[in-house]
Protein backbone atom coordinates (compact mmCIF):
# COMPACT_ATOMS: atom_id res chain seq x y z
CA UNK A 1 0.00 0.00 0.00
CA UNK A 2 2.79 2.37 0.62
CA UNK A 3 4.52 1.27 -2.18
CA UNK A 4 1.29 2.23 -4.14
CA UNK A 5 1.04 5.68 -2.44
CA UNK A 6 4.60 6.29 -2.98
CA UNK A 7 4.29 5.23 -6.62
CA UNK A 8 1.18 7.51 -7.45
CA UNK A 9 2.90 10.29 -5.75
CA UNK A 10 5.82 9.74 -7.74
CA UNK A 11 3.55 9.59 -11.08
CA UNK A 12 1.78 12.71 -10.23
CA UNK A 13 4.85 14.89 -9.18
CA UNK A 14 6.77 13.73 -12.41
CA UNK A 15 3.29 14.48 -14.42
CA UNK A 16 4.06 17.63 -12.45
CA UNK A 17 7.04 18.35 -13.51
CA UNK A 18 6.43 17.49 -17.21
CA UNK A 19 3.48 19.77 -16.92
CA UNK A 20 5.62 22.41 -15.86
CA UNK A 21 8.27 21.82 -17.65
CA UNK A 22 6.45 22.33 -20.92
CA UNK A 23 4.50 25.11 -19.59
CA UNK A 24 4.21 28.13 -21.75
CA UNK A 25 6.84 30.82 -21.83
CA UNK A 26 5.38 32.41 -24.74
CA UNK A 27 2.48 34.90 -24.70
CA UNK A 28 1.55 38.61 -23.48
CA UNK A 29 3.24 39.01 -20.43
CA UNK A 30 5.36 35.85 -20.29
CA UNK A 31 9.37 35.47 -20.74
CA UNK A 32 9.18 35.87 -24.51
CA UNK A 33 6.48 38.30 -25.97
CA UNK A 34 5.06 37.73 -28.78
CA UNK A 35 3.49 40.72 -30.10
CA UNK A 36 5.96 43.15 -28.75
CA UNK A 37 9.49 42.35 -29.77
CA UNK A 38 12.50 44.32 -31.17
CA UNK A 39 15.22 42.91 -33.20
CA UNK A 40 19.40 43.66 -31.05
CA UNK A 41 22.20 43.84 -33.67
CA UNK A 42 25.01 42.93 -31.33
CA UNK A 43 25.36 42.88 -27.56
CA UNK A 44 28.30 41.76 -24.95
CA UNK A 45 27.01 38.53 -23.10
CA UNK A 46 28.76 37.31 -20.44
CA UNK A 47 27.46 33.31 -20.45
CA UNK A 48 25.06 32.15 -23.04
CA UNK A 49 24.02 33.73 -26.34
CA UNK A 50 22.17 33.24 -29.77
CA UNK A 51 22.30 35.06 -32.66
CA UNK A 52 19.53 34.07 -35.48
CA UNK A 53 17.34 35.40 -38.09
CA UNK A 54 14.82 36.47 -36.06
CA UNK A 55 14.03 37.96 -32.64
CA UNK A 56 11.89 35.34 -31.22
CA UNK A 57 13.92 32.72 -32.18
CA UNK A 58 17.15 34.04 -30.66
CA UNK A 59 15.06 34.58 -26.78
CA UNK A 60 14.16 30.99 -27.38
CA UNK A 61 17.25 29.83 -27.67
CA UNK A 62 18.41 31.72 -24.90
CA UNK A 63 15.39 31.16 -22.49
CA UNK A 64 16.19 27.10 -23.01
CA UNK A 65 19.73 27.91 -21.70
CA UNK A 66 18.33 29.73 -19.05
CA UNK A 67 16.50 27.28 -17.87
CA UNK A 68 19.12 24.74 -17.78
CA UNK A 69 19.60 23.36 -21.30
CA UNK A 70 23.23 24.03 -23.52
CA UNK A 71 24.28 24.84 -26.87
CA UNK A 72 22.68 22.36 -27.82
CA UNK A 73 19.31 22.55 -26.30
CA UNK A 74 19.55 26.29 -27.59
CA UNK A 75 20.27 24.79 -31.19
CA UNK A 76 17.06 22.75 -31.46
CA UNK A 77 14.73 25.43 -29.77
CA UNK A 78 15.82 28.17 -32.03
CA UNK A 79 15.69 25.71 -34.95
CA UNK A 80 11.91 24.82 -34.22
CA UNK A 81 11.25 28.53 -33.55
CA UNK A 82 12.37 29.32 -36.56
CA UNK A 83 10.59 27.14 -38.58
CA UNK A 84 7.53 29.14 -37.29
CA UNK A 85 8.13 32.38 -37.17
CA UNK A 86 11.04 32.55 -40.30
CA UNK A 87 9.42 30.52 -42.90
CA UNK A 88 11.00 31.41 -45.58
CA UNK A 89 14.08 29.82 -44.18
CA UNK A 90 13.19 28.04 -40.61
CA UNK A 91 11.68 24.92 -41.78
CA UNK A 92 10.53 21.14 -40.37
CA UNK A 93 10.11 20.42 -44.73
CA UNK A 94 13.89 21.21 -45.05
CA UNK A 95 17.35 20.26 -43.79
CA UNK A 96 20.81 21.50 -42.71
CA UNK A 97 24.04 21.10 -41.27
CA UNK A 98 25.31 21.12 -37.10
CA UNK A 99 28.79 21.58 -36.24
CA UNK A 100 29.16 21.57 -32.64
CA UNK A 101 32.39 21.45 -30.28
CA UNK A 102 31.86 20.46 -26.86
CA UNK A 103 33.30 22.08 -24.05
CA UNK A 104 35.55 18.87 -23.59
CA UNK A 105 36.51 19.28 -27.01
CA UNK A 106 34.49 16.53 -28.80
CA UNK A 107 33.76 17.78 -32.13
CA UNK A 108 30.01 16.99 -33.81
CA UNK A 109 29.45 17.05 -37.33
CA UNK A 110 25.01 16.03 -37.95
CA UNK A 111 24.31 15.97 -41.22
CA UNK A 112 20.38 16.02 -42.22
CA UNK A 113 20.77 17.58 -45.96
CA UNK A 114 17.64 16.05 -47.77
CA UNK A 115 18.60 13.09 -50.29
CA UNK A 116 17.23 12.26 -53.14
CA UNK A 117 13.86 10.32 -53.15
CA UNK A 118 13.78 6.40 -54.38
CA UNK A 119 11.68 7.73 -57.53
CA UNK A 120 14.64 10.34 -59.07
CA UNK A 121 16.51 9.98 -61.43
CA UNK A 122 19.57 11.68 -63.17
CA UNK A 123 17.53 13.24 -65.93
CA UNK A 124 14.39 13.92 -64.08
CA UNK A 125 13.90 17.48 -65.08
CA UNK A 126 15.28 17.42 -68.66
CA UNK A 127 12.31 17.31 -71.86
CA UNK A 128 12.66 14.82 -74.43
CA UNK A 129 15.04 16.90 -76.23
CA UNK A 130 17.77 17.12 -72.97
CA UNK A 131 16.63 20.79 -71.98
CA UNK A 132 16.87 21.53 -68.29
CA UNK A 133 13.22 22.62 -66.95
CA UNK A 134 14.09 24.35 -64.43
CA UNK A 135 10.59 25.53 -63.45
CA UNK A 136 10.57 22.17 -62.08
CA UNK A 137 13.48 21.50 -60.31
CA UNK A 138 12.82 25.28 -58.61
CA UNK A 139 9.10 25.15 -57.62
CA UNK A 140 6.16 23.03 -57.05
CA UNK A 141 6.41 19.58 -55.79
CA UNK A 142 9.00 17.86 -57.71
CA UNK A 143 11.68 19.95 -56.63
CA UNK A 144 11.68 18.98 -52.76
CA UNK A 145 14.08 16.22 -51.50
CA UNK A 146 13.18 14.10 -48.46
CA UNK A 147 13.04 16.84 -45.43
CA UNK A 148 16.06 15.79 -43.05
CA UNK A 149 15.32 18.94 -39.91
CA UNK A 150 13.92 16.44 -37.79
CA UNK A 151 15.96 13.16 -37.68
CA UNK A 152 18.37 16.13 -37.50
CA UNK A 153 16.79 17.58 -34.65
CA UNK A 154 16.04 14.45 -32.68
CA UNK A 155 20.30 13.04 -33.81
CA UNK A 156 21.26 16.56 -31.79
CA UNK A 157 19.17 15.37 -28.27
CA UNK A 158 21.76 13.19 -27.35
CA UNK A 159 24.02 16.15 -26.92
CA UNK A 160 21.49 18.75 -25.24
CA UNK A 161 19.73 18.76 -21.60
CA UNK A 162 16.03 19.04 -21.52
CA UNK A 163 13.36 16.90 -23.03
CA UNK A 164 12.14 17.07 -26.35
CA UNK A 165 8.83 18.08 -25.43
CA UNK A 166 10.09 21.57 -23.66
CA UNK A 167 12.52 22.33 -26.48
CA UNK A 168 9.41 22.45 -29.00
CA UNK A 169 6.33 24.25 -26.93
CA UNK A 170 7.38 27.45 -27.51
CA UNK A 171 7.38 27.20 -31.15
CA UNK A 172 4.06 24.87 -30.69
CA UNK A 173 2.51 28.14 -28.84
CA UNK A 174 3.67 30.24 -31.94
CA UNK A 175 2.36 28.56 -34.65
CA UNK A 176 -0.60 28.12 -32.26
CA UNK A 177 -1.39 31.69 -31.10
CA UNK A 178 0.44 33.64 -33.45
CA UNK A 179 3.08 36.30 -33.63
CA UNK A 180 3.33 39.93 -35.19
CA UNK A 181 5.03 40.26 -38.35
CA UNK A 182 7.61 42.99 -39.53
CA UNK A 183 8.04 44.87 -41.99
CA UNK A 184 10.00 42.99 -43.92
CA UNK A 185 8.53 39.57 -43.57
CA UNK A 186 4.98 41.08 -44.64
CA UNK A 187 6.31 42.15 -48.12
CA UNK A 188 7.98 39.21 -48.35
CA UNK A 189 4.93 37.50 -47.68
CA UNK A 190 2.76 39.47 -49.95
CA UNK A 191 5.77 39.02 -52.94
CA UNK A 192 5.26 35.41 -52.72
CA UNK A 193 1.69 35.27 -52.51
CA UNK A 194 0.89 34.21 -56.02
CA UNK A 195 3.16 31.27 -56.13
CA UNK A 196 2.12 29.93 -52.67
CA UNK A 197 -1.02 29.50 -54.78
CA UNK A 198 0.19 28.12 -57.68
CA UNK A 199 2.69 25.55 -55.66
CA UNK A 200 0.11 24.64 -52.98
CA UNK A 201 -2.87 22.33 -53.09
CA UNK A 202 -4.33 23.71 -50.57
CA UNK A 203 -5.86 26.88 -48.37
CA UNK A 204 -2.09 28.26 -46.67
CA UNK A 205 -1.70 30.40 -43.79
CA UNK A 206 0.60 32.73 -45.83
CA UNK A 207 -2.14 33.70 -48.33
CA UNK A 208 -4.87 36.04 -46.90
CA UNK A 209 -7.42 38.10 -48.89
CA UNK A 210 -6.00 41.63 -48.06
CA UNK A 211 -2.10 42.51 -48.36
CA UNK A 212 0.13 41.30 -45.02
CA UNK A 213 1.11 44.64 -43.31
CA UNK A 214 3.56 45.26 -40.52
CA UNK A 215 2.09 44.45 -37.18
CA UNK A 216 -0.57 41.62 -38.48
CA UNK A 217 -0.25 38.05 -36.41
CA UNK A 218 0.50 35.14 -38.00
CA UNK A 219 -1.24 32.40 -36.72
CA UNK A 220 -0.44 29.15 -38.16
CA UNK A 221 -2.95 25.71 -37.20
CA UNK A 222 -1.90 23.28 -38.95
CA UNK A 223 1.87 23.45 -37.99
CA UNK A 224 1.01 23.57 -34.36
CA UNK A 225 -0.67 20.62 -34.88
CA UNK A 226 2.06 19.04 -36.70
CA UNK A 227 4.44 20.03 -34.17
CA UNK A 228 2.20 18.62 -31.55
CA UNK A 229 2.62 15.15 -33.05
CA UNK A 230 6.21 15.44 -33.15
CA UNK A 231 5.89 16.20 -29.65
CA UNK A 232 4.34 13.34 -28.86
CA UNK A 233 5.52 10.94 -30.97
CA UNK A 234 9.01 12.04 -31.61
CA UNK A 235 10.88 11.90 -34.97
CA UNK A 236 8.03 9.02 -36.36
CA UNK A 237 5.17 12.07 -35.55
CA UNK A 238 6.79 13.60 -38.42
CA UNK A 239 8.66 10.83 -40.48
CA UNK A 240 5.35 8.21 -40.21
CA UNK A 241 1.80 8.30 -39.24
CA UNK A 242 -0.25 11.74 -39.77
CA UNK A 243 2.25 13.72 -40.63
CA UNK A 244 3.95 11.28 -43.52
CA UNK A 245 0.06 10.46 -44.46
CA UNK A 246 -0.47 14.54 -45.18
CA UNK A 247 3.45 15.08 -47.44
CA UNK A 248 2.47 11.69 -49.47
CA UNK A 249 -1.24 13.04 -50.20
CA UNK A 250 -0.03 16.44 -50.96
CA UNK A 251 2.90 14.31 -53.58
CA UNK A 252 0.04 12.87 -55.03
CA UNK A 253 -2.08 15.95 -55.35
CA UNK A 254 1.17 17.43 -57.23
CA UNK A 255 3.43 15.79 -59.18
CA UNK A 256 5.67 14.90 -56.32
CA UNK A 257 7.30 11.87 -55.80
CA UNK A 258 8.24 11.34 -52.23
CA UNK A 259 6.85 8.15 -50.87
CA UNK A 260 5.93 6.57 -47.49
CA UNK A 261 9.38 4.87 -47.49
CA UNK A 262 11.25 7.70 -48.45
CA UNK A 263 10.31 9.26 -45.70
CA UNK A 264 10.70 6.44 -43.17
CA UNK A 265 13.69 5.37 -44.42
CA UNK A 266 15.28 8.53 -44.08
CA UNK A 267 18.42 9.48 -41.41
CA UNK A 268 20.44 11.93 -40.17
CA UNK A 269 23.97 11.27 -40.81
CA UNK A 270 27.03 12.11 -38.38
CA UNK A 271 30.26 13.17 -40.49
CA UNK A 272 33.55 14.32 -39.18
CA UNK A 273 33.95 17.66 -39.13
CA UNK A 274 36.72 19.31 -41.22
CA UNK A 275 40.31 20.53 -39.77
CA UNK A 276 42.55 22.99 -40.20
CA UNK A 277 45.43 25.78 -39.08
CA UNK A 278 44.98 28.88 -40.36
CA UNK A 279 47.84 32.06 -39.26
CA UNK A 280 47.98 30.43 -35.89
CA UNK A 281 44.14 29.67 -35.54
CA UNK A 282 41.93 26.74 -35.96
CA UNK A 283 39.37 25.96 -38.29
CA UNK A 284 36.68 23.74 -38.26
CA UNK A 285 34.32 23.79 -40.75
CA UNK A 286 31.31 21.04 -42.65
CA UNK A 287 32.44 17.90 -45.10
CA UNK A 288 31.17 16.55 -47.64
CA UNK A 289 28.23 16.69 -48.50
CA UNK A 290 29.05 20.08 -47.81
CA UNK A 291 31.30 22.14 -50.22
CA UNK A 292 31.91 24.47 -47.37
CA UNK A 293 34.42 23.15 -45.29
CA UNK A 294 36.59 22.46 -48.64
CA UNK A 295 36.08 25.86 -49.78
CA UNK A 296 37.10 27.69 -46.96
CA UNK A 297 40.11 25.50 -46.35
CA UNK A 298 41.46 26.35 -49.78
CA UNK A 299 40.44 29.66 -50.53
CA UNK A 300 42.63 30.46 -46.60
CA UNK A 301 45.21 28.17 -47.48
CA UNK A 302 45.88 30.03 -51.13
CA UNK A 303 46.38 33.31 -49.56
CA UNK A 304 48.00 32.40 -46.18
CA UNK A 305 51.87 32.56 -47.54
CA UNK A 306 51.18 36.50 -48.86
CA UNK A 307 50.64 39.04 -46.29
CA UNK A 308 47.31 39.86 -46.33
CA UNK A 309 47.50 42.50 -43.29
CA UNK A 310 50.15 44.43 -45.03
CA UNK A 311 48.12 44.94 -48.22
CA UNK A 312 45.18 46.24 -46.03
CA UNK A 313 41.64 46.08 -45.38
CA UNK A 314 39.51 45.56 -49.55
CA UNK A 315 42.58 47.76 -51.34
CA UNK A 316 42.69 46.41 -54.60
CA UNK A 317 45.93 43.94 -53.58
CA UNK A 318 43.76 42.57 -50.98
CA UNK A 319 41.04 42.02 -53.07
CA UNK A 320 42.53 40.73 -55.74
CA UNK A 321 44.26 37.86 -53.77
CA UNK A 322 41.35 36.71 -52.35
CA UNK A 323 39.40 36.68 -55.44
CA UNK A 324 41.50 34.60 -57.48
CA UNK A 325 41.31 31.95 -54.12
CA UNK A 326 37.62 32.32 -54.71
CA UNK A 327 38.01 31.25 -58.54
CA UNK A 328 40.29 28.22 -57.75
CA UNK A 329 38.22 27.16 -54.92
CA UNK A 330 34.80 27.00 -56.67
CA UNK A 331 36.38 25.14 -60.15
CA UNK A 332 37.13 22.42 -57.57
CA UNK A 333 33.84 22.99 -56.12
CA UNK A 334 31.82 22.37 -59.74
CA UNK A 335 34.08 19.04 -60.48
CA UNK A 336 35.27 17.27 -57.71
CA UNK A 337 32.38 18.10 -54.98
CA UNK A 338 29.26 16.02 -54.23
CA UNK A 339 27.58 13.44 -51.52
CA UNK A 340 30.37 11.38 -50.50
CA UNK A 341 28.23 8.06 -50.05
CA UNK A 342 27.50 8.05 -53.53
CA UNK A 343 31.05 9.76 -55.03
CA UNK A 344 34.52 9.83 -54.21
CA UNK A 345 35.36 13.27 -52.80
CA UNK A 346 39.75 13.79 -52.58
CA UNK A 347 39.07 15.52 -49.48
CA UNK A 348 42.56 15.07 -48.06
CA UNK A 349 44.03 16.12 -51.50
CA UNK A 350 42.12 18.94 -51.95
CA UNK A 351 43.24 20.38 -48.69
CA UNK A 352 46.77 19.25 -48.55
CA UNK A 353 49.51 21.77 -49.05
CA UNK A 354 50.92 20.75 -52.09
CA UNK A 355 48.04 20.72 -54.23
CA UNK A 356 47.03 24.08 -52.87
CA UNK A 357 50.48 25.66 -53.41
CA UNK A 358 50.30 23.82 -56.67
CA UNK A 359 46.52 25.91 -57.34
CA UNK A 360 48.42 29.35 -56.98
CA UNK A 361 51.42 28.42 -59.63
CA UNK A 362 49.64 30.69 -62.30
CA UNK A 363 48.17 33.07 -59.77
CA UNK A 364 49.17 36.90 -61.10
CA UNK A 365 49.01 39.48 -58.91
CA UNK A 366 48.39 42.54 -61.26
CA UNK A 367 45.82 40.88 -63.85
CA UNK A 368 42.83 39.25 -63.55
CA UNK A 369 42.74 35.20 -64.01
CA UNK A 370 40.49 33.63 -66.93
CA UNK A 371 38.16 31.19 -65.21
CA UNK A 372 38.37 29.45 -68.82
CA UNK A 373 41.92 29.03 -68.01
CA UNK A 374 41.69 27.71 -64.42
CA UNK A 375 39.94 24.71 -64.74
CA UNK A 376 39.62 22.49 -61.51
CA UNK A 377 42.87 20.99 -60.47
CA UNK A 378 43.27 17.45 -61.97
CA UNK A 379 43.39 15.00 -58.86
CA UNK A 380 44.94 11.77 -59.46
CA UNK A 381 43.52 9.13 -56.44
CA UNK A 382 40.49 9.24 -58.43
CA UNK A 383 18.62 33.07 -51.33
CA UNK A 384 16.57 31.27 -48.73
CA UNK A 385 18.87 29.71 -45.93
CA UNK A 386 19.48 30.95 -42.39
CA UNK A 387 21.94 30.44 -39.79
CA UNK A 388 22.00 30.57 -36.49
CA UNK A 389 25.28 30.82 -33.75
CA UNK A 390 24.90 29.54 -30.16
CA UNK A 391 27.44 29.55 -27.52
CA UNK A 392 26.69 28.56 -23.34
CA UNK A 393 28.31 29.42 -20.85
CA UNK A 394 30.24 25.66 -20.18
CA UNK A 395 32.25 26.34 -23.64
CA UNK A 396 29.76 24.32 -25.67
CA UNK A 397 29.99 25.96 -29.18
CA UNK A 398 27.70 25.27 -32.13
CA UNK A 399 26.79 26.95 -35.55
CA UNK A 400 23.72 25.75 -37.79
CA UNK A 401 22.75 26.31 -40.91
CA UNK A 402 19.75 25.48 -42.35
CA UNK A 403 17.67 25.65 -45.55
CA UNK A 404 14.71 24.93 -47.81
CA UNK A 405 16.87 26.74 -50.40
CA UNK A 406 15.01 29.60 -52.26
CA UNK A 407 13.00 31.93 -49.88
CA UNK A 408 9.70 29.67 -48.88
CA UNK A 409 11.58 26.67 -50.65
CA UNK A 410 8.71 25.09 -53.49
CA UNK A 411 6.27 27.15 -52.35
CA UNK A 412 4.12 24.22 -51.64
CA UNK A 413 2.75 24.26 -48.07
CA UNK A 414 1.86 20.14 -47.43
CA UNK A 415 -2.11 20.86 -47.14
CA UNK A 416 -3.35 20.00 -43.72
CA UNK A 417 0.31 19.79 -41.83
CA UNK A 418 1.15 23.52 -42.82
CA UNK A 419 4.74 23.70 -43.13
CA UNK A 420 6.71 24.50 -46.22
CA UNK A 421 8.60 22.25 -48.37
CA UNK A 422 12.06 22.59 -50.05
CA UNK A 423 13.27 22.70 -53.47
CA UNK A 424 16.69 21.70 -52.38
CA UNK A 425 16.43 18.95 -55.44
CA UNK A 426 18.10 22.23 -57.79
CA UNK A 427 21.26 22.09 -55.82
CA UNK A 428 22.10 19.00 -57.58
CA UNK A 429 23.82 19.33 -60.98
CA UNK A 430 20.07 18.95 -63.20
CA UNK A 431 22.47 18.68 -66.44
CA UNK A 432 26.34 18.90 -66.61
CA UNK A 433 27.50 22.51 -66.83
CA UNK A 434 24.15 23.60 -66.88
CA UNK A 435 23.80 26.85 -64.25
CA UNK A 436 21.52 26.05 -61.04
CA UNK A 437 19.74 29.13 -59.21
CA UNK A 438 22.57 29.76 -57.69
CA UNK A 439 24.63 30.02 -60.67
CA UNK A 440 26.80 26.98 -59.55
CA UNK A 441 28.14 23.97 -62.33
CA UNK A 442 28.49 20.55 -61.31
CA UNK A 443 28.90 17.44 -63.19
CA UNK A 444 29.20 13.68 -62.35
CA UNK A 445 30.08 14.56 -58.53
CA UNK A 446 26.85 15.92 -58.74
CA UNK A 447 24.53 14.16 -60.44
CA UNK A 448 20.75 13.00 -59.11
CA UNK A 449 20.51 9.68 -57.58
CA UNK A 450 18.12 8.01 -55.46
CA UNK A 451 18.81 8.76 -51.58
CA UNK A 452 21.88 10.62 -52.73
CA UNK A 453 21.96 14.01 -50.57
CA UNK A 454 22.20 17.18 -53.25
CA UNK A 455 25.88 19.32 -53.30
CA UNK A 456 25.82 22.26 -50.45
CA UNK A 457 27.47 25.91 -49.79
CA UNK A 458 26.12 25.43 -46.44
CA UNK A 459 29.29 26.25 -43.98
CA UNK A 460 28.63 26.43 -40.42
CA UNK A 461 32.24 27.21 -38.61
CA UNK A 462 34.18 27.50 -35.56
CA UNK A 463 37.41 28.91 -34.78
CA UNK A 464 39.74 28.37 -32.18
CA UNK A 465 42.61 30.60 -30.48
CA UNK A 466 45.17 28.46 -28.34
CA UNK A 467 42.99 25.56 -28.56
CA UNK A 468 40.18 27.71 -27.29
CA UNK A 469 36.73 29.04 -28.56
CA UNK A 470 37.42 31.53 -30.12
CA UNK A 471 34.64 32.60 -32.99
CA UNK A 472 31.47 30.68 -34.15
CA UNK A 473 29.76 31.88 -37.39
CA UNK A 474 27.96 30.87 -40.89
CA UNK A 475 25.64 32.26 -42.87
CA UNK A 476 22.95 32.19 -45.97
CA UNK A 477 23.33 32.85 -49.27
CA UNK A 478 23.79 29.67 -51.63
CA UNK A 479 27.35 30.06 -52.82
CA UNK A 480 28.01 33.10 -51.30
CA UNK A 481 28.37 31.31 -48.20
CA UNK A 482 31.93 30.37 -48.63
CA UNK A 483 33.11 33.10 -49.80
CA UNK A 484 31.42 34.78 -46.77
CA UNK A 485 32.64 33.07 -43.98
CA UNK A 486 35.98 33.38 -45.63
CA UNK A 487 35.71 37.09 -46.01
CA UNK A 488 34.64 37.24 -42.33
CA UNK A 489 37.77 35.26 -40.66
CA UNK A 490 40.01 37.03 -42.77
CA UNK A 491 38.31 40.16 -41.34
CA UNK A 492 38.67 38.82 -37.83
CA UNK A 493 42.56 37.19 -38.52
CA UNK A 494 43.98 39.29 -40.88
CA UNK A 495 41.94 42.59 -40.02
CA UNK A 496 41.74 42.04 -36.63
CA UNK A 497 37.87 43.44 -36.63
CA UNK A 498 35.52 43.01 -34.18
CA UNK A 499 32.88 40.62 -35.12
CA UNK A 500 30.36 43.30 -36.01
CA UNK A 501 32.83 44.95 -38.70
CA UNK A 502 33.69 41.94 -39.69
CA UNK A 503 30.16 40.83 -40.73
CA UNK A 504 28.77 43.77 -41.83
CA UNK A 505 31.69 45.30 -44.40
CA UNK A 506 30.72 44.70 -47.89
CA UNK A 507 31.61 41.35 -49.37
CA UNK A 508 32.72 40.33 -52.84
CA UNK A 509 32.04 37.13 -54.62
CA UNK A 510 33.60 35.06 -57.33
CA UNK A 511 32.72 31.44 -58.17
CA UNK A 512 34.64 30.56 -61.03
CA UNK A 513 31.57 30.53 -63.48
CA UNK A 514 30.31 33.26 -64.49
CA UNK A 515 33.81 34.89 -64.70
CA UNK A 516 32.53 37.81 -62.68
CA UNK A 517 33.13 39.36 -59.32
CA UNK A 518 29.54 40.34 -57.90
CA UNK A 519 29.71 42.95 -55.48
CA UNK A 520 27.59 45.03 -53.00
CA UNK A 521 26.54 47.91 -53.37
CA UNK A 522 28.77 49.86 -50.36
CA UNK A 523 32.08 48.41 -52.30
CA UNK A 524 34.30 51.14 -52.59
CA UNK A 525 33.90 52.45 -55.98
CA UNK A 526 38.10 53.59 -56.92
CA UNK A 527 39.14 49.74 -56.09
CA UNK A 528 36.11 48.82 -58.18
CA UNK A 529 37.52 51.10 -60.70
CA UNK A 530 41.17 49.63 -60.57
CA UNK A 531 40.26 45.89 -60.62
CA UNK A 532 38.28 46.46 -63.71
CA UNK A 533 41.25 48.03 -65.35
CA UNK A 534 43.15 44.67 -64.54
CA UNK A 535 40.50 42.52 -66.46
CA UNK A 536 37.86 41.74 -64.15
CA UNK A 537 34.31 41.85 -64.92
CA UNK A 538 32.38 43.60 -61.87
CA UNK A 539 28.56 43.42 -60.93
CA UNK A 540 26.94 45.17 -58.30
CA UNK A 541 24.00 42.65 -56.89
CA UNK A 542 22.00 42.64 -53.07
CA UNK A 543 23.22 41.86 -50.04
CA UNK A 544 25.39 38.99 -49.80
CA UNK A 545 24.60 36.76 -46.79
CA UNK A 546 23.19 37.19 -43.42
CA UNK A 547 26.00 36.11 -41.52
CA UNK A 548 25.33 35.94 -37.12
CA UNK A 549 28.72 35.79 -35.27
CA UNK A 550 29.41 35.30 -31.70
CA UNK A 551 33.49 35.83 -30.53
CA UNK A 552 34.26 35.21 -27.26
CA UNK A 553 36.57 38.41 -25.96
CA UNK A 554 39.80 38.25 -24.23
CA UNK A 555 37.75 38.71 -20.81
CA UNK A 556 35.67 35.96 -21.32
CA UNK A 557 32.47 37.96 -22.74
CA UNK A 558 30.36 36.98 -25.68
CA UNK A 559 30.87 39.82 -28.54
CA UNK A 560 27.37 38.52 -30.66
CA UNK A 561 26.32 39.84 -33.49
CA UNK A 562 23.19 39.84 -36.19
CA UNK A 563 24.08 40.74 -39.63
CA UNK A 564 22.95 44.15 -40.51
CA UNK A 565 21.49 42.61 -43.62
CA UNK A 566 17.77 41.36 -42.35
CA UNK A 567 15.53 41.01 -38.98
CA UNK A 568 18.74 38.95 -37.48
CA UNK A 569 18.91 39.69 -33.95
CA UNK A 570 21.21 38.89 -31.09
CA UNK A 571 20.01 37.58 -27.42
CA UNK A 572 21.85 36.18 -24.02
CA UNK A 573 22.74 36.66 -20.39
O1 LIG B 1 22.74 24.23 -49.58
C1 LIG B 1 22.94 25.18 -50.32
O2 LIG B 1 24.04 25.48 -50.72
C2 LIG B 1 21.79 26.07 -50.72
N1 LIG B 1 20.57 25.31 -50.71
C3 LIG B 1 21.74 27.25 -49.83
C4 LIG B 1 20.66 28.22 -50.21
C5 LIG B 1 20.82 29.54 -49.60
O3 LIG B 1 21.73 29.81 -48.87
C6 LIG B 1 19.81 30.56 -49.96
N2 LIG B 1 19.94 31.71 -49.12
N3 LIG B 1 20.01 32.82 -49.31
Amino acid sequence: MRKAVLLLLMITGQQMLSAQKTASIVGAGKEINPYKYSVVKKANFSKAAVSSAHPLASMVGVAMMKNGGNAFDAAIATQLTLAVVYPGAGNIGGGGFLLGRKADGELIGIDYREAAPEKASRDMYLDKNGNVQMALSQSGHLASGIPGTIAGLFATLPYAKLPFKQLIQPAIDLAEKGFVISEREASSLNATKESFSKSSTRPTAFVKENKWKAGDTLIQKDLAATLKRIQQKGAPGFYEGETAKLIVDEMLRGNGIISLDDLKNYTAKLRSPLAFDYRGHRIISFAPPSSGGIIIAQMLKMIEKYPVSSYGFQTTKSVQLMIEAERRAFADRAEHMGDPDFYHVPVKTLMSEAYIAQRMSDYYPDKAGISNMVKAGAIKESEETTHLSVMDAAGNMVSVTTTLNGGYGSRTVVGGAGFLLNNEMDDFSVKPGVPNMYGAVGGEANAISPGKRMLSSMTPTLVLKNNKPYVVIGTPGGTTIPTSVYQAIVNIIDFNMNADDAINKPKFHHQWLPDEVAVEKDFDIEVKKQLQAMGYKISERGAIGRTEAIRILSNGKRETVADKRGDDSVAGF
